[in-house]
């Protein structure tokens, strides 16, 4: 680990480095169906190791290893029913021996059969994390500020992981897995190289920038919206949580136009499932032997594909798909699967 990351403490949580491996037969099987396929890798986030996995353990590494450092007891934080987020905090503050409390808003219209119970709210239970259920319409900051006071008055001492634990110290996790690609990437003799990954709150993404702003060289970053209609404004907000975690690191900022955050696979909205997501989860778990998740990688595997297809890439360029995690929504989503 370079010295930049030295001054944040660190609760270890994640299985690292995680693995990167060739995904050799969806490579032919792209070819097969008449597009040139360059090599194709996977980075296995979704092998993070803490119950389930995914991108969040490597980030709350460093905000349980804050949380630590300020004396809380209490972890609260905030997402979707199915929230793989809220699903990892809950497991990372268990494995530090703290209590959490997550406040889920049910904001996806989605009507399956067992969304509102199975999948990560399953997963949560089990963990002994406390749920509060929030309904549509609520307002969402009175809603978090209400558990926060109620856990003081009861003389608990709450910290605060924001939705996805997208702020700066989560994100100098994703700087620090920048340096772990490009190092492996390095090891195996590429020389040029993009991540492709699904985004959302923008943690990853924008820690991802501020690492190759550290490095000074590596892998391009590119980012599928799975999360907002308006994509500018959530680059500009990948961008700002670029800018402060290269504060956090002492470096300069990384330049607007490093981000690259492509649309047309959201799809519905955020949570609702596409043909083209159900698609690409069953290529690549009958290719490869690999599972995605219905909201985000498995959107995400679905622009990539697309963008292969189009010829988007460089003919010399690998691709990395960062694999961040969310199986256990296959549970919440089983009508998509389940065709007969
Ligand atoms: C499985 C999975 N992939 C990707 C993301 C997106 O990561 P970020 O919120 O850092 O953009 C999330 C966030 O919740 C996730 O759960």
């Amino acid at each position: 680990m370079s010295a930049e990351f030295s001054p944040f403490p660190r609760f270890r949580l994640a299985h690292l480095p995680t693995p990167l491996t060739e995904m050799t037969q969806l490579s032919r099987t792209i070819s097969e169906r008449g597009a040139p396929s360059p090599r194709l890798f996977i980075k296995r986030d979704d092998c993070t190791g803490l119950a389930g996995g995914g991108n969040k353990t490597r980030k709350l590494e460093f905000l349980i290893g804050e949380a630590l450092a300020q004396g809380a007891d209490t972890i609260v934080t905030t997402g979707a029913l199915q929230s793989n987020h809220a699903r990892q905090t809950a497991a990372a503050a268990a494995a530090a021996g703290l209590r959490s409390v997550l406040v889920l808003f049910d904001i996806v219209p989605y009507e399956g059969r067992l969304y509102r119970s199975s999948g990560n709210l399953l997963i949560d239970e089990v963990l002994g994390a406390e749920v509060r259920i929030v309904q549509p319409g609520t307002d969402a900051v009175a809603a978090i500020r209400s558990v926060m006071a109620e856990i003081e008055a009861d003389g608990g001492k709450p910290y605060f992981v924001p939705t996805g634990g997208s702020n700066a110290t989560g994100s100098l996790s994703y700087a620090l897995a920048y340096g772990e690609i490009a190092d492996a990437l390095d090891a195996l003799g590429i020389g040029k190289a993009r991540i492709v990954h699904a985004s959302s709150s923008g943690g990853t993404q924008g820690g991802l920038i501020a690492g190759a702003a550290l490095r000074g060289k590596g892998p391009a970053i590119h980012g599928i919206n799975v999360y907002r209609i308006d994509t500018k404004a959530m680059a500009d907000g990948i961008h700002k949580l670029a800018t402060e975690t290269a504060n956090l690191l002492r470096i300069p900022a990384p330049p607007r136009d490093a981000v690259h955050l492509e649309d047309g696979f959201l799809g519905e909205g955020y949570g609702m499932p596409t043909a083209a997501m159900v698609e690409a989860v069953e290529l690549v778990a009958r290719k490869e032997g690999i599972l995605l998740d219905p909201v985000y990688t498995g959107k995400a595997m679905a622009g990539f594909l697309a963008l292969i297809r189009a010829g988007r890439f460089a003919d010399d360029e690998a691709l990395v798909f960062l694999h961040t995690g969310g199986m256990p929504g296959l549970f919440a989503y089983e009508e998509e699967f389940l065709r007969a």
